[in-house]
């Protein structure tokens, strides 16, 4: 990598690097936890510009976490979805599954969504007076959600849930969970090949049927399909229900407001989305040929990462960039990526979060947070922001 002044540790959470790079200019250096020293975009118009970069490549060719005890055929599975691919590859990629991911099969999910929630928010109910919102609700819910949709088996869930808490964690972190992504990618071939000989009307089959004239998705990427599913779909929405009902719970006349006007919550989740976002950092790309990125001399092979967070955070794109205004009318934030790789999972994502948030107020009048507002926990994590855990007193 080339020279630069000043190396930053990136050692904790996402909200390190914005406060520590807020000021500084577009790019700059940082060092992943690992030792990977990456180039970091940090403002709105940069990272909407480098997302959009065709020699900024999201093909893994610079491995950025140890993948060398990865069997060769779990490696292969593993990074050849849509998300480590450029054009023409993902362009062909995104439009087969496009077949199977159509908006009306993520509509007919919303009256299961509201069933999984209701069981979620009863079985809180039942329980102790103070509850943690994370691991009875956030947290559960997305995983039941993206199951379902894909067609996994309820018995499995529970393991499928591990398996992409182990990976998300495992990111830029000194340990890779070989094991757990190994165990994670055989089970998902074992699920196709039944669903090949006994199709059901989940997604997973639809995938599995997806034509686009001769073309059809191969084994792997059927598998690394259904991992990214699994793995973008999880922990990211756990994080959009978590912080969103965090930023409500601390305050508490929002959340009556919302109460009062349901109409409103889905403009207050753009905001939930921007000020905390779920996913802080865009996957790392690779830079194909040595370019100046900003000002920042960046040789060929070099990564690349776009904080969205930063991004979001950005005075220049947001005016009160760092006040939290649920009633904010333009809202170009960038939590959902920007460009060809923008999330796909974008509807089910808000229409997870509407069910889920919109529910728990109106079933929980009194709730309050049962600790300070400022003593909440953040997981560490290089790409993602949520909360350890959110205390919550669900009545008064
Ligand atoms: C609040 C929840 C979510 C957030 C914040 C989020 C965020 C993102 C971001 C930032 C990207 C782009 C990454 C990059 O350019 O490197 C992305 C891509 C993607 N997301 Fe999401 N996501 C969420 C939920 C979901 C869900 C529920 C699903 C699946 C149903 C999903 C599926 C995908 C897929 C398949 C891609 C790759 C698209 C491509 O490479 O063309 N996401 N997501």
């Amino acid at each position: 990598m080339s020279e630069s002044p000043a190396v930053l540790e990136f050692t904790g959470t996402a909200q390190d690097v914005v406060t520590s790079v807020h000021t500084a200019g577009p790019v700059r250096q940082v060092r992943l936890p690992n030792g990977v020293p990456v180039w970091l975009v940090t403002r709105h118009t940069e990272v909407r510009e480098a997302l959009s970069d065709p020699r900024l490549s999201n093909h893994d060719r610079n491995d950025w976490f140890d993948q060398g005890a990865l069997s060769p055929q779990v490696r292969s599975a593993m990074n050849t979805s849509m998300l480590r691919l450029d054009p023409p590859d993902h362009t062909r990629l995104r439009k087969l599954i496009a077949k199977a991911f159509v908006p009306r099969r993520i509509e007919a999910l919303r009256p299961r969504v509201g069933q999984l929630t209701g069981d979620l928010l009863d079985r809180m109910a039942a329980g102790s007076a103070e509850v943690d919102v994370i691991t009875g609700y956030a947290s559960p819910l997305p995983i039941q959600v993206i199951c379902e949709l894909l067609g996994v088996a309820v018995e499995d869930r529970a393991n499928y849930r591990e398996w992409a808490d182990a990976f998300a964690a495992g990111l830029g972190a000194p340990v890779f969970p070989v094991q757990a992504v190994t165990d994670f990618v055989e089970h998902l071939q074992g699920l196709i090949a039944r669903r090949r000989a006994e199709p059901d009307d989940a997604l997973l089959s639809a995938l599995i049927a997806a034509r686009d004239q001769a073309d059809r998705l191969t084994e792997d990427e059927l598998i690394s399909t259904a991992f990214l599913f699994i793995v973008a779909g999880h922990e990211t929405t756990t994080n959009l229900i978590g912080n969103g009902l965090y930023l409500l719970l601390r305050n508490p006349e929002l959340a009556d407001r919302i109460r009062a006007h349901p109409e409103e919550l889905p403009r207050a989740i753009e905001e939930f989305l921007r000020y905390e976002s779920p996913v802080t950092g865009a996957s790392l790309r690779t830079a194909t040929e040595a370019m100046n990125l900003f000002g920042a001399e960046v040789a060929a092979g070099d990564l690349v990462m776009m904080s969205l967070h930063a991004a979001n955070r950005d005075g220049t794109a947001f005016p009160d960039a760092d006040g939290f205004q649920p009633g904010r009318e333009r809202n170009p934030h960038l939590s959902f990526g920007y460009g060809i790789h923008f999330c796909m999972g974008a509807p089910l994502a808000r229409l997870e979060a509407q069910v889920a948030i919109g529910e728990f107020l109106a079933r929980f009048p009194q709730a309050r947070l049962a600790v300070d507002a400022d003593a909440v926990e953040w997981r560490p994590g290089l790409l993602t922001r949520g909360l350890a855990a959110l205390p919550v007193r669900l009545a008064g």
